[in-house]
């Protein structure tokens, strides 16, 4: 008999093979298809990186540029998904009703029913181009608004920005954008992308493995922290409240957002470049505050009782509201973002599949007698 492996939350449990994205925590090192993600962010697109994470390599010009114009055929969506999406209570929060919408993409997808590897690459593209619209439509509808259409002659980053506001954006915040969807794109076995991966094994259809995801990426333990830092920051409210904020955080046994990680024993690379992001969307949109009450919050989270690195959401939340976005859209961006990395993880999954089935440590009792009704004080 194989002895079971026992390990809380699956710390340091090898759950299956990928050649997507590695991290080395000890090193802060992250890479997709083995490219370093600081190699990515300053050259890369999130379009390229989509390519790159399916493919496996970077793509040629040409292929670039069909895999550009796939992605803007297929950002339009249903209009029987706005009846959803209206359909939906304005005061839902975003994620719920992203959840719900793409759950409802699903039957409404060209491919519907059709659960071949072929059609399942097709939805994952389709879902890749289709999340930032869904996003933005959410936004739109709660606050009484059309959607915007897709604009195809916008890279993915801008076009969204351009959705949400019905604004063309700057090149900067544009690029700001681009830069936290590359960011964003993949990160190995975490919590979602692992939901995504079972719902997967079990051959059930893409819809319903990046339906499982988004409700996972929800949580703020997950992608939730974003928001949860913003919350914090508006708590704290400046830069001098800072330490006092961390000291009574801590003492209170209560968890600060946006530092830690299940992984990255140091900093988080991708925190590097959205700290750094952050601050020059900062003072372009001569919004620093923010920017300047995270640098305090990490100045005092370092130098207090519990010193811990920040993680990838620590400086998304400001450089997301220096972009002007509602705190409540963060996590959906989230998702704009990982879905690049969930649909092609589920294909991974399909193309090698093993049902992921682990054992519990049962701690229940044993040999419990069956008392009938009658019998029950
Ligand atoms: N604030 C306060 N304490 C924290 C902390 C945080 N953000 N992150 C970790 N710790 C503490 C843990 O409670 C634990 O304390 P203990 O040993 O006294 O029980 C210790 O640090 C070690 O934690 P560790 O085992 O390294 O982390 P984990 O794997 O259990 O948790 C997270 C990883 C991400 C869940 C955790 O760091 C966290 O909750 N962070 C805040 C939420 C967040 O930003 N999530 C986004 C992740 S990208």
């Amino acid at each position: 008999m194989v002895e079971a492996v026992k390990s809380s939350g699956l710390r340091n449990v090898v759950a299956g093979e990928s050649s997507l994205s590695t991290i080395d925590g000890e090193r802060g090192i992250l890479s997709y298809r083995g490219i370093d993600i600081h190699e990515l962010a300053r050259h890369s697109t999130f379009e390229e990186t989509t390519y790159l994470l399916h493919h496996g390599h970077l793509p040629r010009r040409e292929e670039l540029q069909a895999f550009k114009a796939l992605l803007a055929r297929e950002r339009p969506i249903p209009d029987a998904l706005l009846s959803v999406i209206r359909a939906v209570p304005r005061t839902t929060h975003p994620m719920t009703t992203l959840r719900t919408a793409v759950s409802a993409l699903g039957g409404l997808d060209p491919d519907a029913g059709d659960d071949s590897l072929p059609a399942a690459t097709r939805k994952g593209f389709r879902l890749a181009a289709q999340m930032a619209t869904v996003v933005a439509a959410i936004d739109r509808v709660r606050n009484g608004r059309a959607p915007a259409a897709p604009d195809a002659q916008l890279s993915h980053a801008a076009n969204f920005l351009y959705m949400l506001s019905g604004e063309r954006p700057s090149d900067s915040a544009a690029r700001a954008m681009d830069v936290a969807l590359i960011l964003h794109a993949d990160h190995e076995f975490n919590a979602s992308t692992f939901a995504a991966r079972v719902a997967a094994s079990t051959l059930a259809d893409m819809h319903g493995a990046i339906t499982a995801a988004l409700a996972t990426l929800k949580g703020p333990l997950h992608g939730g922290a974003n928001e949860a830092v913003m919350q914090s920051l508006e708590e704290i409210g400046r830069p001098e409240r800072a330490a006092d904020w961390v000291r009574e955080t801590l003492a209170a046994k209560r968890k600060i957002m946006g530092f830690g990680h299940a992984v990255y024993k140091t900093e988080d690379p991708r925190a590097t470049h959205l700290r750094e992001m952050s601050q020059r969307l900062g003072e372009e949109t001569r919004q620093r505050k923010w920017y300047d009450v995270t640098a305090a919050l990490e100045a005092a989270v370092r130098g207090g009782a519990k010193p811990l690195n920040p993680n990838v959401d620590l400086y998304s939340a400001s450089l997301y509201r220096a972009l002007g976005i509602p705190t409540d859209l963060f996590t959906p961006i989230f998702a704009v973002s990982r879905i690049a990395g969930w649909t092609a993880h589920v294909l991974e999954q399909l193309a090698n599949n093993k049902l992921i089935r682990p054992e519990s440590d049962y701690v229940g009792p044993r040999d419990v007698p069956y008392v009938p009704l009658e019998q029950r004080g």
